[in-house]
């Protein structure tokens, strides 16, 4: 199957991000994650009157991939925020690193702004991983 550009795959953060249950934040997130078989994986953050449950985009992308079998990744998109792009969380970079290392290259984008994407690593945003070590 045929990789996607990282372009195609914002296309797929933002657009998964039109699916987004935000009623209480109303701050949309979606992410797109291209697994190492060409597959891509969408999330959106899926909130919860009890504001603890909710669960973010990363983290709902990254659990459909692996409960469907796949837990080699290429790349991750994240879409979120207006004028700026949405950093992810500390416990979505916690839980991709479980499957991806330091130079994990990950897509972020604003909504309002698809084309100015900034790119990271996974190290970059999260230096110091934590480890059974
Ligand atoms: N959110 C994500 O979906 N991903 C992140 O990495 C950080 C935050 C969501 C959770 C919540 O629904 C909303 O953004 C505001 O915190």
């Amino acid at each position: 199957m045929k990789s996607l550009s990282g372009k195609r795959l914002v296309r797929a953060a933002v657009k998964a991000a039109g699916a987004s249950y935000s009623p209480y934040s109303r701050f949309p997130v979606g992410a797109a994650l291209l697994a190492g078989n060409g597959k891509v994986f969408t999330g959106c953050n899926v909130e919860n009157a009890s504001y603890g449950l909710t669960i973010c985009a990363e983290r709902v992308a990254i659990l459909k991939a692996v409960s469907a079998g796949c837990r080699t990744f290429k790349s991750l998109a994240v879409a979120g925020g207006k004028g700026q792009a949405a950093r992810p969380c500390g416990a979505c970079l916690q839980v991709l690193a479980e499957f991806c290392g330091p130079d994990f290259p990950l897509c972020l984008v604003a909504l309002d702004q698809a084309d100015d994407i900034e790119r990271f690593s996974l190290g970059e945003l999260l230096p110091q991983t934590f480890a059974l070590k």
